[in-house]
């Protein structure tokens, strides 16, 4: 092979080999930067990224007339990420004097007459709606295009948050309509429905981050999110209810701004009323109170504004808020009352959440008898214990939680929770897996009974006969779960028991509801016919961990067949075994995900679902032979390097197809290695162990010719 500078020790390169070495690292290292920085997404361990500084460091003592501009040993990592810019409000975005009771409104009511001096007979009307629990954003459009969107921030000066305004599907790119002013800067709350924001904490917590307290802190999260990817993957959503600079104000009265900012294609809130009355703004304050938890996203209040825009005018500010309007907020909803115990639930993909048992207390007009605690951290950080008095907030209209404890009412007795290490529904262990990228240990606790668990039960069997899994055509989502639920499948080879219980049982399938004779024995084909299904099916059907279509082939590649592979695992689980060692090793299996399979087989159950599968008749078929004639075939092969005449999973994935193993590291059942400019400690390693190594070009000519 062909010798790189990359591959030469420090202190042999020669000048020109220094530059275009330094040249490299200075890339490599700035590109790692970021991935750690600024994408969370580091692609080196940070002894191989130590090793890269520390190389650049080594030349440029050599020669120091070589350190370059944008030599890495210039910065310490990478500049804070860059903020947002600044946006200065022309228009200040202020806010709203508070009432609380409903004497505060009478009063605004006879305020605002008094101050417009308005006699007996002049009607005054006062516009009511609710008042969103989000974010407050400003939207600038010229000539119908959005061109810059802001934050309050501090009412004067806010950030630019354009890019991420423009990901929200309820913020126009243009507007509708012809009657559109030069320019308009829409104002109104960005915020986070109740569907939204739970699926988003769910999906929080299967990556093992922490939850969101509430809708408002998701919505205010999203948005000053610095990638406007991560903003797009949020639902964020958008109520339109004010303005700021305008070149023109179409309408005379702000229920006729509010239909102008409908028409244009903004979301408006639906609750919206008119009012003569301080009675009738009363009336639809308590109208909405009732109403507040089906809304489907958090209100805080009512606002009032008087809906006449000159008489706005003549009313202007007081300090910091206009006179011309009210937020007629909503009593806080916290109460106090005690944790008597706490319960773990089980979710539909083995998660343990504590949900805390609480002596039945009145929160904002709702008997709450149940609050989620999040996780166990969540009961350690906040030393929540059993006995204690807490204080237990509606968290908007969500779900129930516990703020905080009560110290001083703490009774001698409170103890400590003990967070279970089993699951409470099938007693299988339940641990908290390594977050590969973070390097942080899960908040979650998960189950690994998986098939076994009844929690997890329905969802694990549904997922057995899927697509891209076992495959049964007529064995659906539905079909499963009125079998689940009849006692009839608990778990997966009950599937193919089913036809031999059936002709020994009184109640017949084909006399079941939705079923008769033709269905009956279709399913029982379409069963029969999977009795043999593809190794790799097989291991994605059993719902592992982290066990995915491509993991599952990859295992199915790498150990043949199932009782190999079921046997190495089981061996797997001691850390000191060749077993373990060769698992670690395949390429494309990381830590985390080799525990989650080592778990899996550890647990009884889930071995006796397989001998139970077995004994039902159920085999699986090791994948087709790979290429025979090539070179490689059953051989063990490593990549190192960067290559470029082919991408590294286009290699990898060529070498399988021609049957090899492609493996992580270099060991003593290395065959080839494959070395890439760039190679280092492994193209070393294979050097030492005397182990063949051929170049890109080398490996082209043999994956071209095969
Ligand atoms: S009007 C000059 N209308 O409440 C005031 N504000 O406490 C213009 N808010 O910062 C605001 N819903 O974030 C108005 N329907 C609504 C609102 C609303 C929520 C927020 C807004 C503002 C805060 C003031």
């Amino acid at each position: 092979m062909s010798a790189h500078a990359n591959d030469k020790p420090a202190g042999q390169l020669t000048f020109e080999e220094a530059a275009e070495e330094l040249e490299r690292l200075a890339g490599e290292i700035a590109r790692h930067d970021k991935l750690y920085y600024q994408k969370d997404a580091p692609e080196i361990s940070d002894a191989e990224y130590d090793a890269l500084r520390r190389r650049n460091e080594e030349i440029e003592k050599r020669y120091p007339e070589l350190i370059r501009e944008d030599s890495p040993s210039k910065r310490v990592g990478i500049a804070p990420a860059e903020g947002f810019g600044k946006v200065v409000h022309k228009v200040p975005m202020l806010s709203l004097s508070n009432g609380f009771a409903d004497e505060d409104v009478t009063e605004f009511w006879a305020r605002v007459r008094r101050f417009l001096n308005l006699t007996d007979g002049v009607e005054l009307a006062v516009t009511a709606e609710p008042k969103i629990d989000g974010l407050s954003a400003a939207l600038r459009y010229e000539q119908g295009r959005f061109v810059l969107g802001a934050t309050r921030g501090d009412g004067r000066e806010g950030e630019n948050v354009t890019e991420n305004l423009k990901t929200i599907v309820d913020v126009p790119e243009t507007l509708k309509g012809r009657d559109i002013p030069d320019v308009f800067e829409v104002r109104g709350e960005v915020y986070m429905s109740h569907a939204d924001f739970e699926k988003l904490n769910e999906r929080q917590a299967e990556a093992g981050r922490p939850p969101f307290a509430n809708p408002r802190n998701a919505a205010a999260g999203s948005l000053r999110q610095l990638d406007p990817r991560v903003t797009a993957s949020r639902p964020l959503r958008f109520f339109a209810y004010a303005w700021g600079e305008a070149t023109e104000i179409p309408a005379g009265t702000h229920s006729g701004m509010i239909e102008r900012l409908q028409h244009w294609g903004f979301h408006v809130n639906p609750f919206f009323r008119v009012c003569t009355s301080a009675d009738e703004l009363l009336g639809f304050y308590h109208e909405i109170e009732e109403n507040r938890a089906s809304l489907g996203y958090d209100i805080d209040g009512v606002v009032y504004k008087v809906n006449r825009l000159d008489w706005q005018q003549r009313l202007g500010f007081v300090s910091r808020s206009p006179r011309w309007a009210l937020a007629h907020k909503f009593p806080a909803e916290k109460a106090m009352t005690v944790l008597e115990g706490i319960d773990i639930q089980v979710g539909r993909t083995g998660a343990l959440t504590p949900v805390a048992r609480l002596k039945p207390v009145t929160v904002g007009g709702v008997v709450v008898s149940n609050a989620t605690l999040h996780n166990e951290d969540e009961i350690e950080r906040k030393d929540i214990r059993i006995g204690d008095t807490v204080v237990v907030q509606r968290a908007g209209d969500v779900i129930p939680q516990i703020v905080s404890v009560v110290e001083e009412k703490r009774p001698k007795g409170a103890h400590k929770f003990h967070f279970p290490d089993r699951c409470p529904e099938c007693g299988s262990h339940a641990v908290r897996e390594m977050n590969e990228k973070t390097g942080k240990v899960d908040a979650v606790r998960r189950c690994t009974g998986g098939l076994i668990c009844p929690a997890q039960a329905m969802e694990r069997l549904r997922h057995f006969v899927s697509r891209n899994a076992f495959d049964i055509e007529g064995l659906g989502e539905k079909q499963i779960a009125g079998f689940y639920q009849d006692g009839l499948i608990a778990q997966p080879s009950d599937i193919f028991t089913l036809e031999e219980r059936d002709k020994k049982s009184l109640k017949k399938l084909k006399d079941r509801e939705g079923w008769g004779e033709t269905s009956v024995s279709n399913l029982f084909r379409a069963i029969n016919l999977r009795r043999e299904v593809d190794l790799d099916r097989f291991i994605f059907a059993l719902g592992i961990r982290h066990v995915g279509e491509t993991t599952a082939r990859l295992f199915a590649r790498s150990y043949g067949t199932l009782e190999h592979f079921v046997d190495q695992m089981e061996k797997a689980a001691d850390h000191d075994s060749e077993a373990w060692r060769e698992l670690n090793a395949i390429d494309g299996v990381g830590e985390v995900l080799a525990e989650a399979v080592v778990d899996f087989f550890a647990e009884k159950h889930n071995r006796e679902v397989l001998s139970a599968l077995r004994k039902a008749g159920v085999r699986a078929i090791p994948l087709p032979a790979q290429e025979t004639t090539s070179p490689i075939a059953g051989k063990t092969v490593v990549f190192t390097g960067s290559l470029e005449r082919m991408t590294r999973s286009e290699a990898k994935a060529r070498a399988e197809q021609m049957g090899a193993k492609v493996a992580g590291s270099v060991s003593a059942k290395t065959d080839l290695v494959v070395a890439g400019p760039g190679a280092g400690s492994k193209l070393a390693k294979a050097t030492e162990l005397g182990i063949e190594v051929i170049s890109e070009d080398e490996w082209m000519e043999m994956a071209g010719s095969q």
